[in-house]
């Protein structure tokens, strides 16, 4: 039986004082009512808060990007074993925001996820259609190509410590949230491509959606039967928003 998982992806937004004024009225609620795994990844510089603002909480945390590095002469680079030294749980990786603005191909994504797991930290490998190619009928080819990338340099094992997440890129930011259904079908050929290599390990495969969740769409998606819960952009910055989301992840 899989769990359900919740993850708040800040991106680039909050400071310290609102970062601080948002978990604590977060954690107050998440206990009451939240069977779901729930974690927030903040931009990098403020990870090392999260220990003290977390401590005791059920919220995990974690990163929105890794170096494939493992230490050296990257600058501006932050390393796996950075990550884990901050108490990463989680790293998302090949956020389709890193693939198009920096360039992050299919491959990088793939050395990425191998590079978190080498440090016991989870990656949330992103896959995902840009409209046009939606509206051509490739989603299915994108997304397979974008997993491909993964299996055939991990290995379908690997996938036993990594969870997906499908973001339709026309969905991200727009208020155009896929349908249920529109999802629903993603998740199954996302398994279903999985299965065809191991079964268990397809079965056990969380993926989440990511593309507009907000507390009134989250539980028609989350009551799909592959979908495993949500990565969460903006409304995960705003305490009841997000609490109503990991709320409906049952
Ligand atoms: O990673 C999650 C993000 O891409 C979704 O953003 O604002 O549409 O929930 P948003």
């Amino acid at each position: 039986m899989r769990t359900s998982l919740v993850v708040g992806n800040w991106k680039m937004n909050g400071s310290r004082a609102a970062n601080r004024a948002l978990l604590e009225s977060m954690r107050k609620e998440m206990e009451a009512g939240v069977v779901a795994e729930v974690a927030v990844c903040p931009p990098f510089v403020y990870l090392a808060d999260m220990e003290s603002l977390l401590q005791g909480s059920v919220i995990n945390w974690g990163a929105q990007n890794l170096s494939h590095h493992e230490m050296g002469a990257y600058t501006g680079e932050i390393a796996p074993s950075m990550l884990a030294d901050l108490g990463c749980r989680f790293v998302i990786i090949g956020h389709s925001e890193r693939r198009t603005l920096y360039g992050e191909t299919d491959s990088l994504v793939a050395e990425k996820a191998i590079a978190a797991q080498k440090v016991d930290i989870i990656p949330i490998i992103c896959v995902g259609e840009t409209l046009q190619e939606r509206e051509q009928n490739i989603t299915e080819q994108v997304v397979e190509r974008q997993l491909n990338a993964v299996l055939q340099l991990a290995g379908v094992n690997a996938l036993k410590k990594a969870v997906i997440a499908y973001e339709p890129i026309w969905a991200i930011g727009t208020g155009r949230t896929a349908t249920p259904e529109q999802a629903q079908e993603v998740h199954a050929f996302i398994r279903g491509h999985v299965a065809v290599q191991n079964s268990g390990i397809a079965e056990e495969l969380l993926v989440l959606y990511g593309g507009s969740v907000k507390g009134s769409n989250a539980a028609q998606l989350l009551a799909m039967p592959d979908i495993d819960g949500g990565l969460i952009g903006g409304a995960s910055l705003n305490a009841k928003e997000f609490l109503t989301i990991c709320q409906a992840a049952v």
